[in-house]
């Protein structure tokens, strides 16, 4: 409602608001504050993105308790797989060279879904739950606009400054159970990519995580004695087989997670720079990101020459910034996404991993499109590689720090 940034929606002045809502303590609470406040119908959307236990069902009749017009629940699992987990496998995405980008990747294809479902029901705002304080604001509002500009927003967490003590009255004067909030001093966010933990505890960056924020992983420590290797198969830079079975990108992204997440892969402690200067600490549950990131940039190590190899770490690197930052849909992403396609189309290839108390080894690797030959790099018997070809090309490819050259270089004494 701040004057002269006309993308928000004023009171009155909107009929009806798409809610993103996840069931959870805020969404929940906007579902009636939007109605009071605002005076316009709110229709749900709940997506399913293999975040495990949430029951989506009984989101949508808690929504319609509250007075929703109506509540559409969507399985977003395989489109999600398909179109953005696989797009960041391609990219090794992991921004500040740690996180899988699981939220942020999310948030893209929930921009999408709510901009179809606000055609489709005619409604001419979307409200989501993110606060003032995280990236999550950015994404959905830069990229609901890139996608609408008619469409006004409304950040609900971002006006009503309730203290979480204070929407817990506010939901329990509205009927809404929260039972399953009170316990948590974490705020959360998960899908088949990830869960995200921040606040409580964890707003100590020097202090251990306690062990109850971790649900998809075991602690190293207590994860098996035995090691678990693995296979994972890629054609053209994305995951087909696991352990030499065909599945879904999705379906092996959920089996990983399991995998790996009960041999403690997958847990990272970061600090993390966001989009509006924050420096926040954040915890990551990650198994199947973590070890299939891993086996990608080794496979694709293995099948693209020295060139291309130092160089797809820049275009990695700006695609995670970009995929972070709320510019999923910039076309500088098109670009780049463009560019990772071609460079993953010789990608494939099987890799094995070691998983073990909270490592994920790459321990071999396979492909037809490998450049490793084994008559070249042998010293065994049969070596093909010309050694005697060796000092002419030592001579020239030193020429000009032989010129110049030193202990100190040219700078020295
Ligand atoms: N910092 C991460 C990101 O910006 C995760 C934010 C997720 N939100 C949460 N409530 N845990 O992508």
């Amino acid at each position: 409602m701040k004057e002269g940034i006309d993308y928000l929606a004023n009171p009155n002045s909107v009929e009806k608001v798409v809610l993103l809502y996840s069931g959870g303590l805020d969404t929940s609470c906007m579902v009636k504050w939007i109605q009071e406040q605002y005076d316009a119908d709110v229709v749900t959307l709940t997506i399913d993105l293999g975040q495990p236990g949430v029951d989506l069902q009984k989101a949508k009749e808690k929504a319609l308790d509250q007075g929703a017009e109506s509540a559409f629940v969507i399985d977003a699992k395989e489109e999600f797989a398909k179109d953005y987990v696989s797009k960041a496998i391609k990219a090794n995405g992991l921004y500040q060279e740690k996180y899988p980008l699981s939220t942020a990747i999310a948030r893209y294809l929930k921009c999408k879904k709510a901009v179809e479902v606000a055609k489709k029901v005619d409604a001419d705002a979307i409200a989501h739950g993110a606060t003032g304080k995280g990236n999550d604001q950015v994404r959905f509002e830069a990229g609901i606009m890139s996608l609408d500009p008619d469409l006004k927003l409304l950040a609900p967490v971002r006006q009503w400054s309730m203290t979480r003590d204070k929407e817990i009255e506010y939901a329990e004067k509205h009927g809404i159970d929260v039972e399953a909030e009170k316990g948590s001093p974490y705020s959360t966010d998960e899908n088949l990519w990830g869960k995200s933990s921040e606040c409580g505890p964890l707003e100590y960056p020097d202090k251990e995580p306690p062990g109850d924020v971790f649900q998809f992983v075991n602690l190293p420590e207590e994860a098996p004695e035995e090691p678990a290797e693995i296979s994972i198969t890629f054609e053209e830079g994305v995951p087909t087989a696991l352990n030499g079975e065909e599945m879904q990108l999705h379906s092996l992204v959920e089996e990983l997670n399991s995998i790996a997440g009960k041999h403690g892969v997958g847990i990272i402690d970061m600090m993390e720079d966001r989009v509006v200067g924050l420096k926040s600490r954040e915890i990551y549950e990650c198994p199947a990101a973590t070890a299939i990131i891993e086996a990608h940039k080794d496979l694709e190590k293995y099948v693209s020459t020295k060139h291309e190899n130092s160089f797809k770490k820049y275009a990695d690197k700006k695609w995670a910034e970009m995929a972070y930052s709320g510019l999923w849909f910039d076309p500088l992403m098109h670009h780049l996404n463009s560019l990772v396609d071609s460079m993953n189309s010789n990608v494939s290839g099987k890799v094995y991993l070691k998983l073990y108390k909270g490592s994920a080894q790459v321990i071999g690797r396979e492909s037809e499109e490998g450049l490793y030959n084994h008559q070249l790099a042998s010293y065994g018997e049969g070596e093909t590689f010309n050694q005697e070809a060796s000092p002419g090309f030592i001579q020239l490819w030193s020429l000009q720090t032989k010129m110049k050259g030193g202990e100190h270089g040219s700078l020295g004494d």
